[in-house]
This record gives structure tokens, C-alpha cells and sequence, in this order.
């Protein structure tokens, strides 16, 4: 078990590897999304330029998978350690999809926007709810002032969401954790760096990230039977 004091602020930053246990795909590595697909094709503004069909049959396709998919223990873990540390935790995702809260989290800051929301890629309208599935689009959904509905995502070029937020929590927390993440995208790789030699840093994962040497740990295995152990189930 991971001691946490009642003094302690504990950041975690997930990875695709933490949805990885409830069949919904990472980026890298065998399997990988973008072994099939090409960033710039799918996840950019210029891909968005180009040819938004090809953008929204790309996220169409993730809705439905993320749709079907269930939370797994890693996601009850996590939401069960809110539950115990309020607002001393401060759950920072990469991950779009919506296990987390399928989980029962209600705090979540999802750094790289959300599967299940969309926005006008023209006006300030707020992002909204979205599940519909253009597979491909006859026609590219629009906003009532003309221009593009697009999927709510950080796109690669783009900056991500919540950033404020997520410096000010760097900046407090005594325990950073990074959960089944390759360490490879930035800003969110260098997160630990910013906190090295202040705060304790643990890395959990079947394999060392290639930001390891920041880690002050690295506890090897899946996060749906690691995190139990830190944790407690
Ligand atoms: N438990 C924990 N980690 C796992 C598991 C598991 N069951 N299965 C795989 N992993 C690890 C892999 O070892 C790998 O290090 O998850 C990591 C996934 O890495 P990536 O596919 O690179 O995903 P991520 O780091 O989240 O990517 C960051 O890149 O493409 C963009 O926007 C996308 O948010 C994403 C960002």
C-alpha cells in the first residue's frame, strides 16, 4: 500500500494504458491507433482543413468502441481514492473517453478534450453533449452561425485544455503518479519533471515510459492489478 498522510496532494496523470484493460486501443505500441492511422490525416487542424469526413468517421469509430466499453478496476480504484481524499486529489487524463466518470469519478480534467462532446470550430458557443456517430457524414454537421460542428479533442498543434488548473496542482501536490502513459507527448511528459525533487514520483505500467529516469519509482504490471495494490481494491 502507498502511505498518503492527511497532509499530502496527490496528482494523477493517466495514459491510454488506463482504458487499455476495458478494450479501448492506445496510440503506440502493437495495436497501437495510430499504426492504422496517420495523425495528420485524422488528429489535426490541417487533417480538419482537408477533409473533415475522414476526421469525424475517425472519431465516430472511437465513439462507438468507448461506447461499448466498460470502466475496470483501475477507474474504480481512482474513483474510490476521490471518495477518501476529496479535493486532495487532482485527476489530470489524456484519455477522451468517459470511463472515469463511468467509474463514479466527478472530478476529472481531461487535458485532451472529450470523445462524447463537440463544438462549433467558428464561435465561442460552449462545447456540448454529443454521442451521435457520422459514419461517414452526408454532410459536416453546422452551428447556427454557419460554421463546422467539430469533435471537442485536442488536436495535435493545438493547445490542451485546463492547463491553469493543472500547473497550479503541480505546483501542491507532495505525490505525482503517471499511469499508463508512454511519456512520449507533450506538455503532459514533462509534468513529472516539473515536480522532481519536490514531490514523491511513481510510475505505473507493464513497461518503463521513456520519461523513466524523472521516476522516483516504477511499479511494473497493469494498472487494473497494480493500482488495487497501492490503493487498496
Ligand atoms: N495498464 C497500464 N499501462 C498500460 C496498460 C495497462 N493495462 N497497457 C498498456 N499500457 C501502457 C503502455 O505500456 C504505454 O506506455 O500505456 C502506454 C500507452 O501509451 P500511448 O499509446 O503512447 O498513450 P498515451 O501516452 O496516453 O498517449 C498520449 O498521445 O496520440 C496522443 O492524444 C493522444 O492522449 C494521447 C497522447
Amino acid at each position: 500500500m502507498l502511505p498518503i498522510s492527511s497532509t499530502d496532494r496527490v496528482f494523477i496523470l493517466c495514459g491510454a494504458g488506463v482504458s487499455a484493460e476495458s478494450g479501448i486501443p492506445t496510440f503506440r505500441g502493437v495495436g497501437g491507433v495510430w499504426r492504422n492511422y496517420r495523425i495528420e490525416e485524422v488528429a489535426s487542424p490541417y487533417a480538419w482543413q482537408r477533409d473533415p469526413r475522414l476526421v469525424w468517421e475517425f472519431y465516430s469509430m472511437r465513439r462507438k468502441v468507448a461506447s461499448a466499453a466498460k470502466a475496470n478496476p483501475a477507474h474504480f480504484v481512482l474513483a474510490k481514492l476521490e471518495q477518501t481524499l476529496g479535493e486532495r486529489l487532482f485527476l489530470c487524463t489524456q484519455n477522451v473517453d468517459n470511463l472515469h466518470e463511468k467509474a463514479g469519478s466527478c472530478r476529472v480534467i481531461h487535458m485532451h478534450g472529450e470523445l462524447f462532446k463537440s463544438r462549433c470550430d467558428t464561435c465561442h458557443r460552449p462545447p456540448f453533449d454529443d454521442s451521435h456517430l457520422y459514419e461517414p457524414p452526408a454532410e459536416i454537421p453546422r452551428c447556427p452561425c454557419g460554421g463546422q460542428i467539430r469533435p471537442h479533442i485536442c488536436w495535435f498543434g493545438e493547445v490542451p485544455f485546463g492547463l491553469n488548473q493543472i500547473y497550479a496542482a503541480l505546483d501542491e501536490c507532495t505525490i505525482f503518479m503517471a499511469i499508463g502513459t508512454s511519456g512520449v507527448v507533450e506538455p503532459a511528459a514533462s509534468f513529472v519533471a516539473h515536480v522532481r525533487g519536490r514531490a514523491r514520483t511513481i510510475y505505473v505500467g507493464p513497461e518503463h515510459p521513456a520519461n523513466a529516469s524523472s521516476f522516483t519509482e516504477c511499479h511494473l504490471g497493469n494498472a487494473g492489478q497494480v493500482l488495487p495494490r497501492l490503493f487498496g481494491p
